[in-house]
């Protein structure tokens, strides 16, 4: 057993005495969309401090805290807050929880994230499903010696994204009559925001929205057989796309605004999958 191994499973084993239901469906929940932990029944909360081998999580609005409970008629455990490469965490912890998921026997990750609009047809507060990525993160969380037991060296992503859940995203979207853009995740590293030509660049690449996590976890996901459903909310429209500059802030405020309508969706989205 390797090392990575050995602190999946030891979160793992911690959670598993902590919880007292067995999770079904996993959540991330991204930048000011922590409210949806909020909606759980019969909350048990993890600080990912008292976990194992857990970092701390250091980014605004996100509370660093696994919380489990009752969601949708689910079992569910929300990461309210995740880990980005930006704040200098290693991959490995980046995607530990994605493991410590599967060790768990959850059969289903849903990843959220505010992201940026880099497709002109976007508007501000939009919600996309994330269709495919492109990893402009410079990073591969698979990196380094591979552990079988995980998943396979080379990992097939060509359905990265579970098709299954993309149609179940879809249809729960169309019945609650919400909109619900498609498209392809651009992550890039961060911390700063990206360049108007960085912008450019990626929209003729093919990207459609871009944002600094995601990518990570989605590839950790299809590594280790865990299907994965992503969604982004378009916080703002990408550098150099709407004549100003880019704030944090402003990401925060719009996530908090449209987050009440995007829960509803991830809501109901966990009742159906
Ligand atoms: N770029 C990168 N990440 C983001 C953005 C953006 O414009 N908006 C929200 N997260």
């Amino acid at each position: 057993m390797n090392a990575e191994h050995e602190l999946v499973h030891q979160a793992a084993d911690f959670l598993k005495h902590r919880l007292p239901l067995q999770p079904e469906v996993a959540l991330v929940l991204g930048s000011g969309l922590g409210g949806l932990a909020q909606r759980i029944g019969d909350p048990v909360v993890i600080p990912y401090s008292e976990v194992p081998g857990f970092p701390l999580s250091t980014a605004p609005g996100h509370a660093g805290q696994f919380v489990s409970g009752r969601l949708a008629g689910k079992n569910v455990l929300c990461m309210q807050g995740r880990f980005h490469y930006y704040e200098g965490h290693e991959m490995a912890a980046i995607v530990r929880p994605v493991r410590v998921f599967k060790a768990l026997n959850c059969r289903a990750l849903i990843l959220t994230n505010a992201a940026g609009g880099v497709n002109w047809d976007f508007s501000v507060g939009d919600f996309m499903l994330i269709t495919d990525h492109i990893n402009f993160m410079g990073v591969n969380p698979l990196r380094g010696p591979n552990d079988d037991a995980i998943g396979p060296r080379f990992c097939d992503m060509t359905t990265a994204y579970d098709p299954a859940l993309q149609q179940t995203a879809r249809k729960t979207a169309a019945d609650m009559g919400i909109a619900l853009r498609e498209g392809v995740y651009l992550g890039y590293m961060g911390p700063s925001f990206e360049t108007p030509a960085e912008i450019r660049a990626f929209r003729t690449l093919g990207a459609d929205a871009v944002g600094m996590s995601t990518v990570p976890e989605a590839i950790a996901a299809a590594h280790c057989g865990l299907p994965v459903l992503g969604l982004s909310l378009i916080t703002n429209m990408a550098a150099g796309m709407a004549g100003k500059r880019l704030c944090g802030e402003e990401v925060i405020e719009i996530a908090n605004a449209r987050g009440p309508v995007f829960q509803q969706l991830v809501e109901q989205i966990t009742a159906a999958v």
